[in-house]
């Protein structure tokens, strides 16, 4: 059913922090229970950065990153019955089997089959679908949306309706599921809940948001960029820190906000120093932090036991906790009656061609997210 190999443009990393390079890459027919897909917008999301520039990360090189992104279904591989060509969906840079021993769990989205994966080829035959000249060009979370084409397993794209605007939900695929899951589904925040975020960008604001919907009284935001706190005020940022400007340690400026600790915390900076900082900034006897920041140094957390002792949970999540494929279409859904919106969280669009762009704005923290969009 599927055609042959197709060229076609990609940003192709050569090197650790070295600028993308368009070039024309080979990408072969999906095979059995795969699909390829057109993207059509991708969004840059900090763990693109953050393994580009491979200071914490193994450095797995040429590759092709992208994992937030939207498309349409261009073939099928053998045994797909899921999907038909036409169809939209988005990718997610961790699957859904249905079948392993986690994906039949309530508790978990860790599919053992699909889960995240970490050596840049595709989790079926640990091979690439992209070449350059004969030699392969690796993937990044099986995903690799900044390509004009790529394929992923089938059970790592969701079908979406075609009425959901491309160049928006496509942050639904990483960022934002991220940082609403984090606070509706791996914590449950409450009515009337003391919440601290650290980190104001793309997750750090989707979980302000989520607190802000389920009626958190006080949102604290943590950020070493004082813009981000005009920003943060419409996703229900109460009260602002810049740690820059403590003469205090910060956890002691929070307990001193919030009568004691905060009831939730949220990590969505990539520091383990921070994680340490968040699990004292919440309260003895309930507290509950939740990391989700891919480190880009120092991947060891330290804590004092003496934190936990005293009631406290520190917990993490990968992608808000969601099951990709069975939950996902309930975001989107909320995203089409407006009761979530993403639109405040893209500060620019962009062509492909100046994709750099992208990166040099988010690693000067000048952006949000920016939704790179592939047809001219
Ligand atoms: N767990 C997941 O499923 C998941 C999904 C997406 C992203 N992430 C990770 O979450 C983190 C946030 O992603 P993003 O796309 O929102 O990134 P971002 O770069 O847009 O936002 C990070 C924010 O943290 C701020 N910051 C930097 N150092 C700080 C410090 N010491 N204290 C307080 N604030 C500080 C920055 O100014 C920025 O506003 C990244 O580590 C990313 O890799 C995790
Ligand atoms: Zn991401
Ligand atoms: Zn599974």
């Amino acid at each position: 059913m599927s055609t042959g190999a197709i060229t076609c443009k990609a940003a192709v990393a050569w090197g650790p922090g070295e600028p993308l390079v368009i070039e024309e890459v080979l990408v072969d027919p999906p095979k059995p229970m795969e699909i390829r897909i057109k993207v059509v917008c991708t969004s840059l999301c900090r763990s693109d950065v953050t393994q580009w520039e491979s200071k914490g990360q193994p450095a797995i090189f040429p590759r092709i990153f992208g994992h937030e992104a939207s498309g349409i279904v261009e073939s099928i591989g053998e045994g797909v019955s899921e999907f038909e060509v036409g169809d939209h969906v988005l990718t997610l840079f961790t699957g859904e089997c249905k079948t392993c021993k986690h994906c039949v769990s309530e508790k978990s989205n860790m599919c053992q089959a699909l889960g995240l994966e970490r050596k840049g080829v595709m989790h079926s035959d640990q091979m690439t679908r992209f070449s350059i000249k004969g030699k392969p060009v690796f993937h990044y979370c099986a995903v690799s949306s900044f390509s004009e084409y790529t394929v992923v397993h089938s059970g790592c794209a969701v079908k979406i309706s075609k009425t959901a605007p491309m160049d928006r939900v496509c942050l639904l695929s990483c960022g934002v599921a991220a940082g609403l899951g984090a606070v509706w589904k791996v914590t449950n925040v409450f009515k009337g809940s003391k919440v601290v975020i650290f980190g104001l960008g793309t997750v750090g604001l989707s979980a302000a948001l989520g607190a802000k919907l389920r009626e958190a009284s006080q949102i604290i935001g943590v950020d070493t960029n004082p813009q981000k706190f005009e920003k943060g005020k419409a996703f229900g940022i109460t009260d602002f820190i810049n740690p820059e400007d403590c003469s205090e340690p910060i956890f002691q400026v929070i307990k001193q906000m919030t009568d004691g600790g905060a009831d939730f915390s949220f990590e969505c900076v990539g520091e383990t120093e921070v994680v340490s900082t968040a699990l004292k900034s919440c309260s003895d006897g309930w507290g509950v932090t939740v990391t989700l920041g891919v480190p880009k140094t120092n991947p060891e957390i330290s804590a004092h036991y003496g934190l936990l002792l005293s009631g406290r949970t520190l917990k993490g999540s990968l992608y808000g906790g969601w099951k990709p494929k069975s939950d996902l279409p309930l975001l989107v859904d909320k995203l089409l009656r407006k009761e979530i919106t993403v639109d405040d969280l893209v500060t620019h669009d962009i062509p492909f061609d100046d994709i750099n762009e992208a990166f040099r704005l988010m690693k000067e923290g000048k952006c949000l997210r920016c939704v790179i969009h592939m047809a001219k």
